[in-house]
């Protein structure tokens, strides 16, 4: 327990959304409450911009610049947040699952207007999988967007979490006039274009204070009165173990770009988000209150631009204290390896960092030693599990345009799939190699990558595969159906065994056929 004080004020979360629902926006408010960045803007310029889709190597250089914001740590009512920042492009959905397994809580965006859209559900179900916390926001009341209980409803029934609202919208669009927060009882009014100030939070007994009468006309009064009578008879008290356990998810409502609801986001986070929890490994439960050092690396970033062809591995301390130059296991290696310059992302800067505690990230200089999931211990060897990899959505065949380049090649694609951004499958029993994105977009990454940093040219050919399950069951059965089905069947990298499904018809025909067969779009890296 030596570190408890340093643990028990830190909390790490992720801000999550579609793009375009404001997660820059709201990123960017954050930080100014948290007096980590000045300027409004800052944050914005270093985002990946939406409609760059062809061009990788701007998105590429953007990444770069974003490497720096990646993590964003500030203090705000004596809780050191450390916010984790997602990339918006949904070709790099992979980096966001992988980001997830690094937080304790995530902040979910809503776009009132667009309600809950693709992205929001992929991203809901990789926190469903590990019962992460999880707060809503509900942005852009500014707008006419759908009706509050309609959202509510949409939010269970497509996100299947239960709901709980903290906050509650007086109209919306044009005649926005603000929120009740119905956790303390307190009035924000809204004037747009107007940062929110403590002037303009009114603590009310309860609503039948006359200040709703005078503040209000008749309509809108009767009708919050409604409202919040409505939720107080059809929702529960809010239950802070249930949002804890990953079962509730408190609500919110505002308008992140005129800094609405913001603050009232901010302070419930910091007073009900959990501090940095206990881990599973491969072997026991890791407490985060272990004295021992333990964490594990669950992002890599490349850089592209030749003059810094730097690696940054992202590790998520997860007991114990990180320090500089100490020598630690690197479990998967069995190697003992030291940092000196180990790097702390304070906003928008990269600083020299002496020691970290759990819930911190260190960014980590990297020659090609580092995957995704790998762990660093004091000595002991286990594996920090709950890492897992994703079903691409995209397959193509690798080919090989210089036989004189094999090995390259080879070495190539290993350590860029190392990186976590592709997955490497190769045929059961031969030597044909499969690759697997997100995103269009990592096909042309590798292929450059290839040439450029290996001297490995290849071209890609497309593939009509459309999920990769790994495939778990007795092994007499899985023996009968790899013989059945060998064309389709493919290993990862750690020898796992995927089948290809050509289409969802595919897969129900073949789960249905093999009952006794488990086909998963998720596979642990470590088992
Ligand atoms: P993202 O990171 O989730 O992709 O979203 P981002 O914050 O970039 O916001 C997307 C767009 O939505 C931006 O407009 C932003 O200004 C706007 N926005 C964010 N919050 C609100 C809100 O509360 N109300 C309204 N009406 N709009 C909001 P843009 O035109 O794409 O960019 P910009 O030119 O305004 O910077």
């Amino acid at each position: 327990m030596k570190y408890a004080n340093e643990i028990n004020k830190r909390k790490s979360f992720a801000i999550i959304a579609h793009p375009d629902a404001g997660k820059t926006t709201l990123t960017e408010k954050f930080l100014l409450f948290g007096g980590a960045i000045q300027t409004a803007g800052a944050v914005k310029s270093n985002k990946i911009k939406k409609h760059t889709t062809s061009d990788f190597m701007e998105i590429e250089r953007q990444r770069g610049i974003s490497v720096a914001t990646s993590v964003m740590t500030f203090e705000y009512r004596d809780v050191l947040v450390n916010l984790l920042d997602t990339p918006g492009h949904k070709d790099f959905a992979e980096d966001t699952y992988r980001t997830l397994t690094a937080v304790d809580s995530v902040v979910l965006v809503i776009d009132c207007v667009k309600g809950v859209e693709t992205q929001t559900e992929a991203l809901m179900e990789v926190c469903r999988m590990r019962d992460t916390p999880v707060i809503i926001y509900v942005n852009k009341m500014d707008r006419d967007g759908k009706n509050p209980f309609d959202l509510l409803d949409e939010l269970e029934e497509k996100l299947s979490i239960r709901v709980r609202p903290l906050s509650w919208p007086i109209n919306m669009g044009k005649d926005f006039k603000g929120v009740y927060n119905l956790y303390n009882k307190s009035l924000v009014n809204f004037l747009p274009n107007k940062k929110a100030t403590d002037e303009d939070v009114v603590d009310l007994k309860d609503l039948s204070d006359s200040y709703v009468d005078e503040h209000f006309n008749e309509k809108d009064a009767a009708q919050l009165r409604n409202d919040v009578e409505l939720i107080e008879g059809v929702y529960d008290e809010f239950d802070k173990q249930a949002y804890l356990d990953g079962k509730l998810a408190p609500v919110f409502f505002g308008s992140a770009v005129n800094n609405f609801g913001v603050k009232d986001l901010l302070d419930t986070f910091v007073e009900i988000a959990p501090t940095p929890r206990n881990r599973q490994s491969s072997t026991r439960e890791i407490d985060v209150n272990e004295d021992k050092f333990s964490g594990f690396i669950f992002k890599i970033h490349a850089n592209l631009d030749p003059r810094h062809r730097d690696r940054i591995a992202f590790l998520r301390v997860c007991s114990g204290k990180f320090e500089r130059n100490k020598f630690y296991k690197h479990v998967r290696l069995d190697k003992d390896v030291r940092f000196s310059n180990p790097y702390s992302f304070l906003a928008r800067e990269k600083n020299i960092v002496d020691d970290a505690f759990p819930g911190d990230v260190v960014g980590l200089f990297d020659t090609g030693n580092f995957k995704i999931g790998d762990t660093l211990t004091e000595g002991e060897k286990f594996y920090i599990t709950g890492i897992p990899s994703f079903s691409p959505e995209l397959f193509k065949e690798l080919v090989n345009k210089d036989p004189m380049k094999t090995k390259q090649l080879e070495k190539g694609i290993r350590q860029l799939t190392d990186e976590g951004v592709a997955q490497l499958f190769t045929q059961h029993g031969g030597n044909r190699k499969i690759i697997g994105c997100v995103g269009d977009l990592q096909f042309e990454v590798i292929q450059y990558r290839l040439l450029q940093e290996y001297g490995a040219a290849c071209q890609f050919n497309t593939l009509p595969y459309y999920k990769a399950c790994w495939i778990t069951g007795p092994k007499n059965k899985i023996e009968d159906f790899i013989r059945f089905k060998s064309a389709n069947i493919v290993e990862d990298k750690d020898g796992h065994l995927v089948y290809l499904a050509e289409s969802e018809w595919y897969l129900n025909t073949e789960r249905a056929n093999n009952p006794e067969i488990q086909f998963n779009f998720t596979s642990e890296i470590h088992k």
